[in-house]
């Protein structure tokens, strides 16, 4: 089986990540900082470890301003609910996933004003100054993913963080696809709060995901309760990132998360991107030359993500899925990839793309078996 679609989330992954949770399991497994007992002592450690891994990833000023959450959909949730209140002014681009739409959606209901910024017919990209043209007074926030899941195309967020920044305005970047796999640097990007997924590029397992929340931005937590800490008080804990932290968190996880990020700081995100970039530069000149199969996006290695849209002409994109599976062993994944925003603006809704993305494990003869199935299931 060839697995292509790593942009929902990577099913290989470092067998550091494997040997960390089983030994977190099979060696710990209590509750981190819900007791003074060495075990629960070594339980916190491996969450301020994980933190810190990801601060140094993030170039982050201080791994307490790293909060876990369950996934990037949570972080993305607890930075939009937390800033925005009514009356404020947000915008997005014309390619966000519902993760970023759904909330601004329910939060328009309360009186927020949501302004859609398009993106180049042609390279798919926001120009920040279409994003700096419209700030008015009551412009809160930009709201932006780096890469789209549909279409791969990768934004400028160090320009769009520089006219935010001019302006005072809150800038959250969505890394879903590209934490792990692109440098991100949150201090020179001037990204202000960063949400990503742990088990997408990061390589983590799944149920992790984080924020890195500025330090000196005062946003408010949409969950309490427990956080093992301060529990004298019936308020919750001002201090990050407990603040944001409530309940008893997924430790295996990010006992998980800790192995992955390790390993990505090790084999650095320039390799990473390199692979990525290889791949991607082999699918779209692949199928650039197939007739019949239209391929959607940027068309350019260097300016996605390895995430690649196409359809067969005249032929439903679950039906190209279906095939691919059945007769080739070829997972991938098809219709709108919770983006039906991105599918409207490429013309592909409602019945949207078949979607390729690759991760680090894949190999170029993954792709030139998927290349050439395709090119069988187009007749060619
Ligand atoms: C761009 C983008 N944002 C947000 C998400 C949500 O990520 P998660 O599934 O970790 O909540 C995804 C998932 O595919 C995504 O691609």
């Amino acid at each position: 089986m060839i697995y292509l679609n790593n942009a929902a989330t990577t099913k290989d992954k470092p067998k550091e990540v494997f040997e960390a949770v089983q030994k977190f399991i099979l060696g710990n497994n209590v509750s981190p900082g819900r007791g003074a007992d060495m075990l629960s002592v070594e339980a916190d450690s491996i969450l301020t470890e994980a933190r810190i891994s990801l601060a140094r990833l993030f170039n982050a000023e201080d791994p307490k301003q790293i909060v876990f959450t369950l996934n990037c959909s949570d972080a993305l949730n607890t930075a939009i609910k937390g800033v925005l209140k009514q009356g404020d002014h947000v915008l997005v681009s014309s390619i966000e996933h519902n993760s970023i739409v759904r909330p601004l959606r329910s939060l328009e209901r309360q009186g927020i004003e949501v302004e859609i910024v398009p993106v180049d017919p042609k390279t798919y990209a926001v120009d920040p100054q279409e994003v700096s043209k419209r700030f008015k007074k009551s412009t809160k926030l930009v709201a932006m993913l780096h890469a789209s899941n549909v279409i791969g195309a990768v934004q400028p967020i160090g320009e769009i963080g520089a006219e935010t920044k001019k302006s005072g305005i809150l800038f959250l970047v969505d890394a879903a696809q590209t934490a792990g796999i692109y440098n991100i640097d949150v201090q020179n990007m001037n990204i202000d709060l960063l949400a990503f997924a742990g088990h997408k590029g990061l390589m983590g397992p799944q149920g992790t995901g984080g924020l890195y929340i500025k330090e000196g931005i005062d946003i408010e937590a949409f969950r309490h309760g427990g956080t093992g800490s301060q529990s004298e008080l019936e308020t919750q804990p001002e201090i990050m990132p407990d603040k944001f932290e409530t309940g008893t968190p997924n430790t295996p996880g990010i006992a998980g998360l800790k192995a992955s990020v390790d390993y990505i700081l090790r084999e650095g995100t320039d390799k990473i991107k390199q692979h990525s970039q290889e791949l991607t530069s082999i699918l779209l000149d692949g199928l650039k030359g197939i007739e019949r199969v239209k391929v959607y996006g940027p068309l350019d290695a260097k300016k996605q993500a390895s995430v690649i849209s196409f359809n067969v002409s005249g032929t439903d994109p679950k039906v190209v899925g279906d095939i691919l599976e059945k007769k080739f062993g070829i997972i991938v994944r098809t219709g709108l990839h919770c983006a039906p925003f991105c599918h409207k603006t490429i013309g592909t809704f409602p019945k949207g793309t078949v979607r390729i993305s690759t991760g680090y494990f894949n190999t170029k003869a993954d792709v030139e078996t998927a290349i050439s199935a395709i090119k069988d299931i187009a007749g060619s």
